[in-house]
């Protein structure tokens, strides 16, 4: 059975590579019967290691929460929290700092790319230990399967060397944690197939683009020379992207969508892929509002999820803490 955990951060308004790489699978993991518990979590500490409005940072932490439950993740069925309102996952990161060499850390790709994005601005110790606090995350509920975009893996990897270099000074306490991954883990940029799409920036579709934001993002996005609709990620990486979007909304297979498209245009293609992504948004949309309209129940969900998490998160810290003498 397996022990679930995931989260993003709420650091932009949440996009179609996140809905793909990451919460269409929380989504279908919570209802499978191999699934003993899932935990779902805005990682609002970790959203605070880029620039942020403390203004206006509540409330985007709320509509990362509304996404999630737009999106599917049931409150009867997963704990949907806010990660700082479990404090126990910053406990047990400052436990792990201590055994986690900081090489380990300024090796990582996220962490070198972070320092080149901001040409060496945003060197804090928070950008540098990110990882420590998310392999933190992870297994202060001691869970086992982690769904996320493949760029999170260096970070799984890290959180299986702490929590075996833990296990191996203080005891047995960690079972190894395997990433879940799919087809989705990589949606790239609509500007630029090289990047992966980003939630800043305006390439990304954001899941509360409107149909005509929509149209009009998908219409500018860039395509291939050549003519035909086939995938081909080295000689046609935007035109597979736009594919794989296509694929994973509509539920056809690629092969299916390049038949259809035979000897019709890439403007004919990207205006159908518009509508495939709008006739998605539209249900989201439907009960993100709703959602909105109803705080008192958000907030009762969360006020739940919470508590729960506490009580799971506190008897491992508890026992962690035995194990090393405090
Ligand atoms: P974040 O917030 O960058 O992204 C959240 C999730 O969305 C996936 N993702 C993508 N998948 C496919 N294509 C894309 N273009 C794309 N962009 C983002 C990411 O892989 C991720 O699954 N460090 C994490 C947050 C985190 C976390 C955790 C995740 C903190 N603690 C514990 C899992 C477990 C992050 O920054 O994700």
């Amino acid at each position: 059975m397996n022990k679930i955990f995931s989260g993003i951060r709420p650091s932009g308004k949440l996009h179609l590579g996140n809905y793909l790489g990451a919460i269409k699978n929380w989504v279908e993991l919570q209802k499978s019967p191999d699934t003993e518990r899932t935990v779902f979590a805005v990682v609002d500490y970790h959203g605070i290691t880029t620039p942020f409005d403390p203004k206006t940072y509540h409330q985007q932490v709320m509509e990362a929460v509304l996404d999630y439950m737009a999106a599917g993740v049931d409150p009867e069925k997963s704990i949907l929290i806010r990660q700082s309102k479990v404090p126990q996952h910053t406990e047990l990161a400052w436990i792990f700092n201590t055994i986690t060499p900081v090489s380990w850390l300024d090796r990582l790709p996220t962490y070198k790319e972070k320092i080149e994005q901001t040409q060496g601005k945003y060197t804090h110790m928070g950008i540098l230990d990110y990882p420590v606090l998310m392999a933190a995350d992870i297994l202060i509920y001691k869970s086992n399967l982690v769904p996320v975009g493949d760029d999170q893996l260096p970070h799984i990897d890290l959180t299986n060397e702490i929590a075996r270099k833990f296990n191996h000074l203080f005891g047995e306490t960690f079972q190894t944690v395997k990433p879940h991954l799919t087809e989705g883990a990589r949606v790239m940029s609509l500007q630029d197939p090289a990047k992966k799409m980003s939630k800043t920036g305006d390439e990304g579709i954001a899941l509360s683009d409107n149909p005509e934001v929509v149209r009009e993002k998908i219409k500018k996005a860039v395509t291939d020379s050549g003519k035909e609709i086939k995938y081909d990620e080295d000689k046609k990486p935007a035109i597979s992207n736009l594919l794989t979007i296509y694929q994973l909304l509509s539920g056809r297979t690629i092969e299916e969508i390049e038949k259809d498209y035979e000897g019709k245009t890439y403007a004919d293609f990207k205006n159908d892929l518009a509508e495939v992504v709008v006739d998605f948004l539209k249900p989201f949309q439907k009960k993100y509002s709703e959602l909105k309209n109803n705080m008192d129940y958000v907030d009762k969900v969360l006020t739940e999820s919470e508590e729960k998490a506490r009580v799971i998160a506190s008897s491992t810290l508890k026992e962690i803490k035995e194990k090393i003498g405090i």
